[in-house]
């Protein structure tokens, strides 16, 4: 619940508060952000600093250092030297802005983003109050009104905050940055726990002591990416799993973020998130405006495992949505390391039918299945079916597969392009790419722009078509390389810095329209395994292919990591063949299962050629999980 008065903006959630106040000089005060009992016993050290050579606001308030004050939301240019909220070029080629209060907004609903996706409520989780604040903000020398939104979901103690930047002015300004959540706080000695790793070692956790400069990480990759997720956590040095204090932080956002704690000179801190900065750059029209992705915020004093608990049950119920939000998922078995793509329609029935007498609900058709597509260098952009492999199209495999008593799903890769393909050829102007400059590729293939309008359609036309062309119950939605020689053709010159961020959005574009077109499909996210594992893509796929190392031993150390702000019901994890094709680690198959069955479950191994006694323990296995995986989706009831 969220109460404004004279003094203060208090956002309170689940025995936490969150409050600010507007200054005489118009700036917004950070106050607090912790546990409710303690928030007048606590006290901001830093006012009562020797200011030194700081920059004083101006002659009414020249008492107001804005270097070292807690702010809401800082900008750059009126003394406050340290990592802002907002940078903005305006029409004069100034950089200085300075946006003070103007009015406030309180309700009880949340209007969807129009461009991102966002958190959410359902009916009947309503809260006594209102539950969404707008803080508008004027810059005091230029047109230009900022909009900071706060959301509470008190059921698990968390806060949501985004923000909106309108151009009301007649002449362009260019966007710098343009951030998603900002926390000052007092004193030094927080550790930024961050999480990081490439392909096949997703999630490695990193604790960091920050008490002096600044500690950032970021994905510049054009996506989320396994290199860096963007959850991450601030504690103190003595915090454990169980005790002691914790922030947690996400962002609702699969493309570039940045994450960054600064300590200033007087010892006191700032966190920031958001877009990356780094190579941003969005030209606003006038009348234009920009949204920023939501931030997810959450506070514990019961340790790490409090902030953990606190954004699993987040995501479950304010992220994922849909059909399968709370249902129990399917067991699956998938083709890919079972044949890679090396299969024929026979081959793949009789992978089905030996799932399916081993307990599997669902037939997936991974990589491999679509017109020349023998390898990883070609085909990809032409979805129709190789009829050398798949004769009856796939209808026909599906029928057959039905047939059988499994579900049917496949695998696709929208966002794709080879070279080799018909599509390719017939629209380069579809890739991101510099005309005429030598390009370097990722696993052989490049991205489509979707930051063009007209090959984003036209991609969301061929899957709508491709999943009307069967009964199609599930979809592993895949993206195997990540952004480089970023350059749309579509945008002008002037606008290239906003490529990578019109890609994300164009790709989400696509996902509500596909995910709204059939509610009933379960979809998966992939991006070479957890390569876009976040926020963003949770709001369109209730479950996403963790990583694509699926060595048991491994495996439980990914998890771990992504257990830290992700619930299981997120993560499907696959009991594949020993030795490990990623590591050649031999297992038993108690082992992978142990791991398996942590998250959401499925095979992916040639079951056709097992043993009778590893297809049985299999069988066993699959039994089992059936027993116990509605707790993985819904863990309360
Ligand atoms: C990467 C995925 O993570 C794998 O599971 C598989 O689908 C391949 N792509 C197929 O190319």
């Amino acid at each position: 619940m969220i109460t404004v008065n004279d003094t203060e903006c208090l956002v309170k959630s689940a025995g936490t508060d969150y409050s600010f106040k507007v200054t005489g000089s118009g700036h917004l005060e950070h106050l607090y952000y912790g546990e409710s009992s303690e928030r007048t016993h606590r006290d901001f050290p830093w006012r009562d600093a020797f200011p030194g050579n700081c920059i004083s606001y101006d002659d009414k308030f020249p008492e107001l250092f804005l270097e070292n004050f807690p702010l809401e939301m800082s900008s750059r240019g009126k003394g406050d030297i340290r990592e802002p909220f907002i940078e903005v070029v305006h029409a004069d080629g100034s950089r200085t802005s300075d946006f003070v209060f103007s009015r406030t907004e309180l309700s009880s609903e949340k209007p969807e983003y129009e461009t991102l996706p966002g958190s959410y409520r359902e009916e009947g989780q309503q809260e006594d109050g209102p539950w969404h604040l707008t803080v508008f903000l004027e810059d005091r020398s230029y047109p230009l009104t900022l909009e900071l939104h706060y959301y509470t979901y008190d059921d698990c103690g968390t806060i949501c905050r985004s923000s909106r930047l309108i151009n009301r002015g007649s002449d362009n300004v260019r966007v710098l940055r343009l951030l998603s959540t900002q926390l000052d706080l007092p004193g030094n000695e927080y550790v930024f726990t961050s999480f990081h790793g490439g392909w096949a070692r997703e999630m490695e956790r990193h604790g960091t002591c920050v008490n002096c400069g600044k500690f950032s990480v970021s994905s510049a990759a054009g996506a989320s990416s396994n290199r860096t997720n963007p959850f991450v956590m601030l504690s103190r040095p003595e915090t454990t799993e169980s005790s002691g204090d914790c922030w947690g932080f996400n962002l609702i956002y699969s493309g570039n973020h940045y994450e960054a704690l600064e300590v200033n000179s007087f010892g006191n801190s700032r966190f920031v998130s958001g877009i990356n900065p780094d190579s941003f750059e969005f030209l606003l029209g006038p009348g234009e405006s920009l949204e920023a992705p939501e931030a997810v915020m959450t506070f514990s004093g019961e340790g790490f495992s409090g902030v953990s608990r606190n954004m699993h049950r987040f995501v479950r119920e304010h992220i994922v949505r849909g059909k399968w939000k709370k249902k129990e998922r399917p067991v699956l078995l998938n083709s890919w390391e079972a044949f890679y793509f090396d299969f024929d329609e026979e081959k793949l029935l009789g992978l089905a039918a030996a799932g399916k007498a081993a307990g599997a609900e669902l037939f997936v058709m991974d990589d491999g299945w679509f017109d020349g597509r023998i390898d990883d260098r070609r085909a990809l952009g032409d979805w129709t079916p190789d009829s050398r492999k798949l004769p009856g199209g796939l209808e026909e495999i599906c029928r057959r597969v039905k047939a059988l008593g499994l579900d049917f799903g496949i695998w696709i890769e929208p966002e794709s392009v080879n070279r080799e393909s018909r599509l390719y050829r017939e629209h380069p102007e579809w890739s991101i790419e510099i005309p005429g400059k030598p390009h370097s590729e990722g696993r052989n293939q490049r991205l489509l722009d979707f930051a063009n309008p007209e090959a984003a359609e036209y991609m969301t036309r061929r899957m709508e078509e491709l999943l009307s062309s069967a009964e199609i119950s599930y979809v592993k939605y895949d993206v195997n390389r990540i952004l480089s020689d970023i350059y749309s053709q579509y945008l002008p010159p002037e606008r290239q810095g906003e490529t990578a961020h019109r890609y994300i959005l164009g790709v989400y574009r696509m996902l509500r329209y596909l995910t709204g077109r059939f509610p009933e499909v379960l979809f998966e996210g992939c991006a070479a395994g957890g390569g876009r594992f976040d926020l963003g893509m949770l709001c369109y796929f209730p479950q996403i292919w963790a990583s694509d190392n699926t060595d048991p031993v491994c495996r439980k150390e990914i998890q771990r990591g992504y257990s830290a702000g992700y619930p299981m019901s997120a993560v499907t994890a696959h009991v594949s063949a020993s030795p490990n094709h990623q590591t050649g680690r031999e297992t038993t198959l108690a082992e992978r299962y142990e791991a398996a069955s942590e998250g959401i479950l499925g095979y992916e191994l040639d079951l056709s050629s097992l043993p009778p006694e590893e297809f049985e323990e299999i069988r066993l296995q699959i039994a089992e999980y059936k027993k116990i995986r509605k707790k993985i989706v819904c863990p309360e009831e």
